[in-house]
């Protein structure tokens, strides 16, 4: 089948706006529609610009907008944006990040909120044996959050961040840090504290499930976000009985 994708560029050397083109590209309907971008990259124009590496939705990188839904590249069947012959498919970059070049954006905001929750085991005991036994229902606890792959598709779909505070942590970073707070081996919580309990932290989030509709792994974000933001509360509940009364 033949198909039409309409694809922003922007090429910051010459563009003071992006421009949408329009490339013509035949297509199996089971194709991917990174193998549609690929076609036009190899085949007529090698100056489209797009990151993608595992193409087995693996790695996060080819995340971006097709027909106005957040999602990945390698992902994404052909015949699911496209239902017949002759139809147009949109492809943006993802929103809330800087456009670098066509569809590719800085990552550098959403990878800087990622590290600001500490995402890594923080436990100063010694470890007494070779490891840190976990049991495997304590494992399941945060099982959700492992699957995250970074793609920053929550960042962009985040509707809070567009239209209320851009400066919000962002869902991914929330769902690391419930990663390890969750974790019974991780005693980090109090130091992660501060990285997610003040205004522009994990309380701007109203719940619009935008997160949940998008992620490609199919977590359930907000719902983690919310038992986050519980176990935050119940910390400092409990920081308020233990204080010494004067
Ligand atoms: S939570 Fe989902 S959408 Fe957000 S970065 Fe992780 S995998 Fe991507
Ligand atoms: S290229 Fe790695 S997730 Fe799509």
């Amino acid at each position: 089948m033949k198909i039409y994708l309409q694809i922003q560029r922007f090429n910051p050397e010459k563009d003071k706006e992006p421009v949408y083109r329009k490339y013509a590209v035949e297509v199996d309907p089971k194709d991917r529609l990174l193998d549609a971008l690929m076609k036009i990259k190899n085949r007529e124009d090698p100056s489209l610009g797009f990151r993608k590496s595992c193409a087995h939705g693996v790695c996060g990188s080819d995340a971006m907008v097709i027909n106005g839904k957040e999602r990945l590249a390698c992902k994404t069947l052909i015949k699911d944006v496209a239902k017949k012959d002759g139809a147009t498919v949109k492809v943006e970059p993802l929103r809330n990040l800087p456009l670098q070049r066509d569809l590719m954006v800085n990552q550098s905001p959403f990878f800087q909120n990622y590290r600001q929750v500490k995402p890594y085991q923080i436990n100063p005991e010694s470890v007494r044996e070779k490891e840190r036994i976990q049991s495997p229902e304590k494992r399941k606890q945060f099982d959700d959050a492992t699957k995250c792959i970074l793609c920053a598709s929550c960042f962009s779909a985040c509707p809070v961040k567009q239209e209320v505070n851009p400066e919000f942590l962002g869902p991914a970073a929330v769902i690391q840090a419930s990663r390890f707070i969750d974790d019974d081996r991780d005693k980090g919580f109090e130091e992660r504290l501060p990285e997610l309990d003040y205004p522009d932290g994990i309380w701007p989030c109203e719940n619009r499930f935008e997160c949940t509709r998008v992620c490609p792994r199919n977590i359930k974000v907000t719902k983690l976000i919310n038992l986050t933001k519980r176990r935050i509360t119940e910390l400092r509940k409990d920081k308020e009985k233990t204080k010494p009364r004067i």
